[in-house]
């Protein structure tokens, strides 16, 4: 294993502070940078193609910050840019936020799962594509539900609105039978609660937890530092919401790519 210095992390916006938070819990006070690209959020709905330009120029800017483990905090991301940053970069460590999940639901015993995420996320398949890549005898049933991106950026969460439109998407004949539910994309586990109300029986996956305990088996330095925050555009809105939602109070440094 190669010797970990420092983690970046980046998502188009507030969802990959739900990996960070959950990487605080198990790594507090490692040093870790966080890129929120606003400027081009939401990267869901993007080509493939405007993904990875994104996703390559900020994994540069993370690495030239001294960070050798990317965690691709963002759904979208891992699954449209997570191959070909791999290939761009192969001195980095890279743990996307998909992988750790499907190993999870492999070994979970659960045959019917719901998925909810992006458009980018579910056009690319990359959830049963994996699956199927580890002869898993799970089905699983993606749905795109893009209007929760918004929702949760606009400061929408616990209004009733959110409810509105997540039962909307709930109540979707894709998701009939489901046993379990992912939310395939890193801002969705901001929504727990409402969808577990919703769902009675169904078991919500812990997917930020799930990738922080992933990335703690990659960590053996002593390293102790403050985690740094950059975003591509600076928003009152992105800090109000930063704040609220994560109680993160850091200066958010504007650099643009
Ligand atoms: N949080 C990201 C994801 O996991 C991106 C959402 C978006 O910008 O559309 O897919």
């Amino acid at each position: 294993m190669k010797g970990v210095q420092k983690i970046g992390l980046f998502d188009s916006g507030l969802g990959g502070l739900t990996v960070l938070s959950a990487l605080n819990k198990v790594l507090p006070g490692v040093p870790k940078v966080y890129y929120g690209d606003t400027l081009h959020l939401p990267y869901g709905d993007k080509s493939d193609r405007a993904i990875q330009g994104y996703s390559i120029k900020i994994v540069q800017f993370l690495k030239d910050q001294g960070c050798d483990l990317i965690v691709i905090a963002c759904n979208s991301a891992s699954a449209s840019a997570g191959k070909e940053l791999e290939s761009r970069f192969p001195e980095l460590t890279f743990i996307n936020v998909i992988d750790p999940v499907v190993d999870y639901l492999a070994q979970l015993g659960i045959n019917r799962v719901g998925l909810l995420g992006t458009r980018a996320t579910v056009r690319s398949e990359a959830y049963s594509l994996k699956l199927a890549q580890k002869n898993s005898e799970v089905a699983l049933y993606a749905l795109a539900t893009p209007l929760l991106v918004p929702l949760i950026e606009d400061g929408f969460l616990g209004t009733g609105i959110d409810s509105d439109v997540l039962a909307h998407y709930l109540n979707d004949s894709t998701l009939d039978g489901i046993q379990a539910l992912v939310p395939g994309c890193t801002h969705y586990p901001l929504l727990k609660k409402t969808a577990t109300a919703i769902l009675k029986e169904v078991l919500w996956i812990d997917a930020p937890n799930i990738v922080a305990e992933e990335v703690a088996k990659h960590w053996n330095s002593n390293e102790i530092a403050e985690d740094t925050f950059y975003l591509s555009d600076r928003t009152d809105n992105f800090l109000t919401m930063a704040k609220k939602t994560f109680q993160i109070d850091a200066y958010w440094e504007l650099v643009r790519l």
